[in-house]
This record gives structure tokens, C-alpha cells and sequence, in this order.
């Protein structure tokens, strides 16, 4: 695990989220009124892209087939999904938002 700079806050306003990529993984990034966290983008059920998805408040909504997760923990909170999506450790320093991946 190793700590890397992904973005800055002001590139993830409240209430949204984005892809990065570190070394050829996808990760989502969200921004929440608690706080910022990050996911795997990866949907555990299929191949879709969370990111691309719905944000409501720390529950990510999959676009392929409706099912939702935690974002704070990456659990699965929504049928067809039932495994949890990888979180990654978040720290936010001065304006930027680093993943430990
Ligand atoms: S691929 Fe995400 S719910 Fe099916």
C-alpha cells in the first residue's frame, strides 16, 4: 500500500463522484456530506462502472442493475449485489485528496 496523490477537492464538489485510475485500477471517489471516501469502481455483481452510477448521500447506486453500496464501508446494502466493493483509506491534505492503494 502506498499513499497517492488523486485528485483535488475542488475536482469532486459535494455530492459527487469520480474515476480515477491508479496503476490500471479503477477507483471511485465520492464526495459526501460526511465525509470523502473511496471505492473500488468496479460493481461486485457485473462489469459496471460506480462511478458512472447515482450518489445519494453514501449510498452508491450501480447503473447496470440498480444494486447499491456503503460507501463509507463498501458494503453491499442492495440486492443483486451482495459482496462488498474494496474501500481504500482516504486523507485529505490541504486541497488535495489522497488514496492509500
Ligand atoms: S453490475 Fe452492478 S448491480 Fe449488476
Amino acid at each position: 500500500m502506498a499513499w497517492v496523490k488523486v485528485a483535488r477537492v475542488d475536482e469532486v464538489p459535494l455530492g459527487r463522484m469520480v474515476k480515477v485510475t491508479v496503476d490500471e485500477d479503477d477507483i471511485a471517489v465520492y464526495h459526501t456530506e460526511e465525509g470523502i471516501f473511496a471505492t473500488s469502481d468496479v460493481c461486485t455483481h457485473a462489469t459496471a462502472s460506480l462511478s458512472s452510477g447515482k450518489l445519494d448521500g453514501c449510498i452508491v447506486t450501480c447503473p447496470k442493475h440498480g444494486g447499491k453500496f456503503d460507501v463509507r464501508t463498501g458494503a453491499a446494502v442492495t440486492l443483486p449485489c451482495v459482496f462488498p466493493v474494496e474501500t481504500f483509506p482516504v486523507e485529505v491534505r490541504g486541497d488535495e485528496i489522497w488514496l492509500d492503494v
